[in-house]
């Protein structure tokens, strides 16, 4: 595995890939890696002949409130496991050749709509920060094919809104959320986790799938069963920050047409925010 901090070097083994006929998948991470992005790696390397992982933590998409600073690099490990799986070139551009103008001076991509409502209501600017980042990684390693989890479904959403309205020469996947044994989505964030708090966390899976299951007995009226899950998550010790069921590709509230839905929630343990989601289909 080759690591490449500078664009122009990347740029150069993109054009030979290229000239060579190879198909080029694409990971982006903000790094600090866990089962849930080597399981993206994979799959990307199912598709593609050569494969490209980026680690890069965005300012862009972080708020004034979230720490920065705090979050975890761990380059040494991350490298490590993405050569063992075989990637072909780890990313790891500087915050000064990505935004070498500023942040406030930065061109910016803004996917309207979609990335105001649910974690962008409560995280203003956030998508901007990640359409932009994305948009510029796919333009510096330019691949056929890019990997994100389902894990952070409105991001997905969001970004398979901004390659169809900006026409983007790529197709993207969505890979299924890896979980641990009692359920917690794996996240970088659940580091930030005590132990009691660790203990709680799988309660935010278990009232999303009494959630989503009793949608599938047959329950629509949607208010009561959003409420008492934000109860029960509270009850449990979080601080609910929504629980909503959205129409799964417009994440608008479902119409009487709209038979593939998502559940999504957002909830505080202590400092740290977790999301997950489940996806409902009335299709049975
Ligand atoms: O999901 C993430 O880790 C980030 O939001 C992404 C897509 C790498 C953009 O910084």
């Amino acid at each position: 595995m080759q690591t490449i901090s500078d664009i122009l070097p990347l740029r150069e083994i993109r054009r030979q890939w290229q000239l060579d006929g190879k198909v080029i998948a694409f990971v982006p991470t903000m790094g600090n890696l866990h089962q849930g992005h080597l399981h993206l790696v994979e799959q990307a390397k199912k598709v593609a002949d050569v494969v490209v992982v980026s680690i890069f933590v965005n300012p862009m998409q972080f708020g004034a409130s979230e720490d920065l600073d705090a979050y975890p690099r761990t380059l040494e490990a991350d490298s490590a496991a993405l050569s063992a799986l075989g990637v072909d070139v780890l990313f790891t551009p500087k915050v000064s050749d990505v935004y070498p103008r500023g942040l406030e001076q930065q061109t910016f991509v803004e996917v309207p709509g979609i990335s105001y409502m649910i974690c962008g209501a409560s995280r203003p600017g956030h998508f901007r920060g990640v359409a932009t980042i994305v948009s510029k990684l796919f333009n510096m390693v330019q691949p056929n094919h890019a990997f994100f989890g389902e894990k952070d479904f409105q991001q997905l959403q969001v970004i398979k809104a901004m390659v169809n309205d900006l026409s983007m020469n790529l197709e993207v996947h969505g890979v299924p959320t890896i979980r641990d044994a009692d359920g917690l989505a794996m996240s970088s964030r659940n580091g930030y986790l005590n132990a009691k708090e660790r203990k709680i966390a799988p309660v935010l899976y278990q009232v999303m799938c009494e959630l989503a299951d009793s949608i599938e007995l047959g329950r629509r009226d949607f208010s009561k069963l959003i409420s008492q899950a934000t109860e029960q998550l509270n009850q449990a010790g979080f601080n609910t920050d929504y629980v909503d069921i959205r129409a799964a590709s417009s994440l608008l509230p479902p119409g009487h047409e709209d038979t593939e839905l998502v559940i999504l929630i957002a909830a505080f343990l202590g400092k740290t925010r977790l999301i997950d989601n489940h996806s409902v289909s009335l299709n049975y």
